[in-house]
């Protein structure tokens, strides 16, 4: 059997190592292809060397654009690459223009497309992400779905054949790397203590294209540092921190005990959501992770796809006002978890099942 493994921008990564060891094992031949959606050394290559992921065999270096400039010319790549390859299936990954270029231009070819993290739904088709999904998820023929959720979503808009429910390939990663980090060291590296810090991460269009939206989240983020007293970690994605520039708010989160740095790796990363006081994210991915490892999120967003973590009282979803930020931070840190008895996202064998799946239908 052959696959054709499309990635290209960072949770991708995260998701595609180990789902591609499990293919490998199976004696699949995966041609792995990265879109170059994501290019700086800490976005794309760092998770390479870490989660030991194939060296691609096409990097197609697309890079960044408008939707229809970067989709258009990943769809353009993808199309020779599968022309010249013919693989029996097409693997893609989550919501972002390389999932949907690459779904895309599998099924214009009549190539069967497999979706990791199918029937995921914010039903804000504002998002350039729900518009990926909900395209990727009908054009193709393995759906894998993560969640109970994913699966009503999926026969809501009636798609029911094809349908997996497999869990979530994070839970997999996560549970793999936390196994073998260097919890100690990575904290030493910036002095911090479990459960001293607040971690945030935000990247999310809605937010960062809105001068308004950003403005309100450094405004709490300086509210909880300066008047509250708590130390913040903020890796910084590459779009908010020129964005952050644009708007010259910068200087808003000049405040001490704000630590500003570059996106760490994967590794750390395990380890700051893992001893965070809170995390406060507009990320899908960080707020699994979150829960994962024990840790509640706010989500300065007005709706999520991971809505058993909302429905639960685990994350809370606070808008953007900075007031509100802070309060559910506040509440966060201070209030005790709820009892959450339901593994949502698997047992951790998700990469496994889909290996599975594909290799015997
Ligand atoms: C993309 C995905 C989003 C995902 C996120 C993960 C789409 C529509 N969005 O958003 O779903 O959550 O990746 O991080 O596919 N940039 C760099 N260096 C890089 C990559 C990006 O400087 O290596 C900057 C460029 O200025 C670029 C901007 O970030 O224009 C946005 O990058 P892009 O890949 O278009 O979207 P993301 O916001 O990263
Ligand atoms: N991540 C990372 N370093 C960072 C920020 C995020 O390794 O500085 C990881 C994070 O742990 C998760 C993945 O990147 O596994 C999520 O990617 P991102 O937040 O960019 O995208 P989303 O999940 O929102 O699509």
């Amino acid at each position: 059997m052959k696959v054709v493994s499309i990635v290209g921008a960072r949770p991708q990564f995260v998701k595609a190592g180990i789902v591609s060891r499990e293919l490998r094992n199976r004696g699949v031949r995966e041609i792995f292809v990265h879109t170059g959606q994501h290019y700086d050394f800490e976005m794309s290559e760092v998770f390479f060397r870490e989660l030991n992921l194939p060296e691609p065999d096409y990097y197609l270096g697309v890079g960044s654009g408008t939707h229809g400039e970067q989709t258009g010319r990943m769809l353009i790549e993808i199309e020779k690459v599968l022309l010249k390859e013919n693989p029996d299936v097409v693997l893609v990954y989550g919501d972002t223009n390389s999932t949907l270029a690459g779904a895309l231009a599998a099924a214009k070819l009549h190539i069967d497309v497999a979706h990791v993290e199918a029937g995921l739904r914010s039903y804000n088709m504002e998002m350039p992400e729900e518009i990926n999904r909900v395209l990727t998820d009908h054009i193709s023929k393995f759906l894998f779905a993560p969640t109970e959720t994913a699966v009503k979503n999926l026969k809501r808009e009636g798609i029911e054949k094809g349908v997996y429910l497999v869990g979530d390939v994070m839970y997999d990663v996560a549970l793999e790397v936390l196994s073998k980090v260097d919890e100690r060291g990575i904290l030493s590296k910036w002095n911090l203590h479990p459960d001293g810090y607040i971690l945030v991460t935000i990247h999310r269009a809605e937010n960062t294209d809105s001068e308004n939206h950003l403005r309100e989240i450094a405004g709490a983020l300086r509210e909880l540092s300066l008047n509250h007293n708590h130390k913040i970690f903020f890796p910084v994605h590459p779009r908010t921190r020129k964005k952050l520039e644009e708007y010259n708010l910068l200087e808003v989160l000049d405040v001490p005990n704000l630590i500003l740095s570059r996106p760490v790796t994967y590794f750390e990363m395990v380890v700051l959501e893992k001893n965070a006081a809170a995390i406060i994210t507009d990320s899908g991915g960080v707020q699994k992770e979150g829960f994962f490892f024990g840790t509640r999120c706010v989500i300065p967003r007005n709706e999520t796809e991971w809505v058993e973590l909302v429905e639960t009282g685990w994350n809370i979803l606070s808008g953007v006002k900075s007031e509100d930020i802070v309060k559910s931070t506040l509440q966060i840190i201070s209030g005790d978890p709820p009892e959450i008895g339901k593994r949502f996202y698997g047992e951790g064998d998700a990469s496994k099942k889909i290996a599975e799946l594909l290799t015997s239908n």
